[in-house]
């Protein structure tokens, strides 16, 4: 099969188009041909040799993919031959055959295709564990989502809005702050000209949020702590902003707050399967609802990944960036 591999750590024109063998389906997993692959942030950060594959995992990069079903254990978790999923990898994706965990692959929502399906698994994953699993976003909460128009925010502001919570995003443009505030947020905050923690707190009559989702870390961390309400949470995914900080404890004793962090990949399929049922029953519905929809900057043929990967690193885009496999 085509694939797209990476040739050494190093910059986008790394990824290079290879041949490589059939990945075999082992017990449990289903063989998918793929039709089309999301990109995503920890793809790039593979790519520069600073995510390492997870044991056992394909080295070619890519953690999402949708297509047809074509072997494999697919009855265990309810599917046939030539069903149409999108489904969370390990690796990967970027290739025309790719294996899954049977109980991570979804079907297609109702009225999508399976190039803007595979625009879904990454970040519907890691938005719901850590939102609603981790951080417990309730009913009358409110969510700050940082980093508004990434693929991640873009889902973050669209499916708490779904389900009624007021959210406010940042992002680096007044135009990305309008985009924001089109799939949802109550308000974009520009993060190089406004004060996201005095925003936030004016927006909540002094309250303060509920619940940041967070990929900046470093000196955002005390500033989050400014706007939480007593009894906040953040939940940390990603250190762009740096891994060190220094906070004031006193504020999180005195108020209970909490920060958590995690990361999807190397968690167990058992976990990752337990997503799957909470977003088949409780998300996807919503597609058909036209409560969600899919959001896609640009989509780029197989063989032009390194193009892919140069748009992320602009950090241009609004939403997701997907190869086109067949
Ligand atoms: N923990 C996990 O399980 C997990 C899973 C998936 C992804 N992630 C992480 O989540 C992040 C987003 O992933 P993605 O694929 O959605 O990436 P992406 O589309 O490339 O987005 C990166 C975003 O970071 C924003 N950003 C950078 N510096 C910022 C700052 N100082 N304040 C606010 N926003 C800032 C950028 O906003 P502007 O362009 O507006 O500056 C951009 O929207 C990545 O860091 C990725 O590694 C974590």
């Amino acid at each position: 099969m085509r694939a797209i591999e990476i040739t050494q750590p190093g910059k986008p024109d790394v990824l290079q188009l290879c041949e490589r063998p059939m990945p075999v389906p082992k017990a449990g997993e289903v063989l998918i041909k793929v039709h089309a692959a999301g990109i995503n942030r920890p793809d790039v950060l593979q790519r520069l040799g600073k995510y390492p594959v997870p044991p056992g995992a394909s080295d070619l990069p890519g953690l999402e993919v949708a297509g047809e079903i074509v072997d494999g254990d697919y009855a265990a978790a309810g599917f046939a031959k030539g069903d149409l999923v999108c489904a969370l990898v390990q690796g990967g994706g970027y290739a025309e055959y790719c294996t899954a965990p049977a109980e991570q692959c979804l079907p297609l929502p109702e009225g999508l295709t399976a190039l803007e399906a595979a625009s879904l698994p990454e970040t519907f994953f890691t938005v719901w564990t850590n939102i609603f699993d981790r951080a417990h976003l309730a009913p009358g909460e409110t969510l700050l989502v940082q980093g508004g128009t990434s693929g991640i925010g873009v889902t973050a502001i669209q499916l708490a809005t779904a389900l009624g919570h007021r959210v406010f995003a940042t992002a680096g443009s007044d135009d990305k702050c309008r985009a924001c505030e089109q799939l949802g947020a109550e308000r974009g905050i520009n993060y190089k000209t406004e004060d996201f923690a005095a925003v936030v707190k004016e927006l909540t009559g002094g309250k303060g949020v509920d619940v940041i989702l967070d990929m900046v870390a470093g000196d955002y961390i005390p500033r989050e702590i400014d706007c939480l309400a007593d009894d906040g949470r953040i939940a940390l995914i990603a250190l762009l902003g740096g891994a060190k900080a220094e906070i004031d404890l006193g504020q999180v004793l005195r108020r209970r707050l909490s920060i958590s962090g995690s990361t999807l990949r190397p968690r167990p399929v058992a976990f990752k399967a337990a997503i799957a049922r909470s977003l088949r029953e409780r998300v996807w519905p919503l597609f058909g609802q036209g409560k969600l929809k899919p959001v896609i900057y640009r989509t780029f043929p197989l063989a032009q990944a390194a193009e892919a990967h140069a748009l992320m690193e602009s950090s241009t885009h609004v939403g997701k960036i997907v190869l086109e496999v067949a």
